[in-house]
């Protein structure tokens, strides 16, 4: 059965409390903790940097972090957000002048590398790198803020990614982000995706200030993959 992951994302999380927050989604079950980093430059937003992430670490955050970098130029970062305890690097194509490049600086920093395609980004940027990826990210909103409609046409590009994935031989995984909920999740791993970021999905739905809050989400999310897992 396909190792799914769910990788929520701290952007929508209580900033005020983000240790806390992480720690509490992180118990309710999820996997992996996905870092959305804006330059207010590569994308009309500005949100963490490396600090944050070292301040997850001390915190005694252990899961691995995904680092989404939605910022050019994207080289200079890397090497400080290694130092800081991400554990994947993901980066968009149109940020790097040298793609191959920015990818072996991320492996070569110790951690996992990986692509982002935008909603029009082609998947052809893959052709002469695929084994230098960890992860392939497919975004299902254009970058920049959380809360945004799941884009249908992202459904035919990830059976398109699992395809080059699964005929290229590596180990790679398939990441989705953006307008990714309970109800919708299931649809998104039948079309091939083993990676689930999901922000307003997983911390809007539970304001309460209840160390469990997260648990019932989360459970529906789990669900909903076994039973694409049987169809
Ligand atoms: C958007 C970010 C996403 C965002 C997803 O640019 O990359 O990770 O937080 O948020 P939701 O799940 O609310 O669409
Ligand atoms: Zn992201």
């Amino acid at each position: 059965m396909t190792d799914y992951q769910i990788a929520p994302s701290i952007l929508s999380a209580d900033f005020a409390r983000l240790g806390e927050e992480v720690e509490n989604v992180l118990a309710a079950g999820a996997d992996i903790v996905h870092f959305d980093v804006m330059d207010n430059h590569y994308v009309p937003n500005l949100t963490i940097g490396p600090l944050v992430c070292e301040a997850l670490r001390k915190h005694g955050i252990e899961a691995p972090i995904d680092v989404h970098l939605m910022v050019k130029p994207v080289d200079r970062i890397i090497p400080d957000f290694a130092s800081a305890g991400a554990s994947y690097i993901t980066f968009h194509p149109e940020a790097s002048e040298h793609i191959d490049r920015s990818l072996s600086l991320i492996r070569d920093s110790g951690c996992r590398a990986g692509l982002v395609f935008n909603p029009a980004t082609p998947l052809s940027y893959l052709e002469h790198v695929m084994d230098k990826v960890d992860m392939v990210l497919l975004m299902s909103v254009n970058p920049g803020f959380g809360g945004q409609s799941f884009i249908p046409a992202t459904l035919d590009k990830l059976r398109s990614a699992r395809a080059l994935i699964d005929e290229s031989g590596f180990d790679i995984r398939l990441e989705i982000d953006g307008g990714v909920k309970a109800d919708n999740i299931a649809e998104i791993a039948s079309a091939g995706a083993d990676t689930f970021v999901s922000g307003s999905g997983i911390f809007g739905c539970a304001q309460a200030d209840d160390p469990h809050r997260y648990d019932s989400i989360l459970r529906q999310m789990r669900d909903e993959l076994e039973r694409a897992a049987s169809i």
